[in-house]
């Protein structure tokens, strides 16, 4: 197994183990640690069909006696307020008929990791909680960095917290069962990482690509290590996101995620930000700051992987309605992370409403196709 730890001050330190075909080691790894005595197990219905009875098996052998499990219905958008209040009146329940500490253990993509990290945040003001990621997006993202949250009236992640977990544990096995659109979508966020950080990732991608998608291990575990690696310094530096390093993690999602919501959720997180990365390329190219060759190059590879880079679906109107909840927005300023060159980026505010407008334009198409062919590969 491979550790990468998250050096934080104050006890919020933890580490990232990645292996293969270890999920069997993970209640001896948490019984270690002490950092529960009840399991509540957090889940979608499609992550939970799969795996639950093997982790609960694996918990119940480990000598606790205390699991409890909690599924909500897969997808973006049962991300919200209403599968919370359940899960909170399941684990309330649960809570009431102990008197023991609770370790939330959240499975699954980053849906039920946001949605768990959140539960697990904002239960009698924190519990301890340990992620299990199952997507790759949730792998090389969302499984780490303590933002949790929910979606409220279509706008992303609009409540959350800061809630570090205790532990991630990644048994890259459980990959396996994903459909070829969640592993396309998974792919944006590393693109993300090559053009904030590591260009050799991109590389990594190009050479490798019918080796990821056909789910072969070995050529994902260096992308998800490295993408973790570059996660986690950036969190070590920025843990609360207020020094204006973080920010650099958002690369592609103002408009990705207005465009996610405005949507309707028809595209993955992913898709959104891969449409949110052209965005931001053609806003750095308007600006002069940004090579049309550069940014080729990115668009090339997104397409190559089968990521949108038109958008279909929504309204103009809708996406610039749903930027204006963008959560990096100061004072009514925009923020966007836009790039100078690949592995190098900038934060620019104030950018023109007209000049998002047109190159969000630009990139609208009245093709039906592209959420038919992305629909196509979620089998
Ligand atoms: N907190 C953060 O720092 C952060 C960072 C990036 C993204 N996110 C959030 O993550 C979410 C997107 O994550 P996602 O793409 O993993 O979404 P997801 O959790 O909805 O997973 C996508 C789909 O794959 C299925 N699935 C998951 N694991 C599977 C497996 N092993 N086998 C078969 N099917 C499986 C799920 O049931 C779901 O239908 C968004 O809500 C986004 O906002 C959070």
């Amino acid at each position: 197994m491979t550790k990468i730890s998250i050096n934080l001050d104050k006890n919020r330190a933890y580490d990232i183990l990645v292996g293969r075909d270890n999920l069997d080691t993970i209640g001896t790894s948490i019984k270690a640690m002490n950092i529960g005595e009840s399991i509540f197990i957090i889940t979608d219905s499609k992550v939970g069909a799969l795996y639950a009875k093997r982790l609960i098996d694996v918990f119940k052998r480990a000598g606790f006696q205390d699991i409890d499990l909690a599924k909500f219905p897969n997808g973006e958008k049962n991300k919200n307020i209403t599968t919370y209040s359940e899960l909170m009146t399941k684990l309330a329940k649960f809570d009431g008929s102990l008197n023991k500490n609770i370790l939330a253990v959240n499975l699954g993509g980053g849906v039920p990791g946001d949605m768990g990290g959140f539960v697990a945040a904002t239960f009698k003001r924190g519990i301890n909680y340990v992620q299990i990621p199952t997507t790759i997006l949730a792998n090389v993202d969302c499984g780490i960095g303590g933002k949790v949250g929910i979606d409220f009236n279509n706008i992303k992640n609009l409540l959350g917290a800061f809630h570090q977990p205790k532990l991630v544990f990644v048994d890259l096995s459980l990959l396996k069962t994903l459909n070829l659109r969640e592993i396309r979508a998974g792919l944006a966020e590393v693109v993300k990482y090559g053009v904030i950080e590591d260009p050799s990732l991109l590389l990594d991608i190009g050479n490798h690509l019918k080796d990821i998608l056909a789910l072969n291990l070995d050529a994902i575990e260096p992308i998800v290590t490295k993408s973790y690696r570059i996660k986690a310094r950036i969190v070590e530096q920025d843990e609360k996101d207020t020094k204006g390093i973080r920010m650099v993690l958002n690369y592609g999602h103002t408009i990705g995620h207005a465009v996610e919501s405005a949507a309707g959720f028809k595209y993955s997180h992913g898709e959104s930000i891969s449409i949110g990365m052209v965005c931001a390329n053609d806003i750095a190219g308007e600006l002069g700051i940004f090579s049309r060759q550069e940014a080729e190059r990115i668009e090339t590879l997104l397409s190559k992987i089968g990521l949108p880079i038109k958008i279909a679906n929504c309204k103009l109107a809708d996406i610039m309605r749903f930027l204006t909840h963008d959560k990096k927005s100061v004072n009514g300023a925009n923020r966007f992370v836009l790039p100078l060159q690949i592995g190098k980026t900038e934060i620019k505010s104030a950018i023109p409403q007209e000049l998002i407008k047109k190159v969000i334009k630009k990139r609208m198409t009245n093709s039906p196709s592209i959420l038919a062919n992305l629909s196509k590969s979620s089998k």
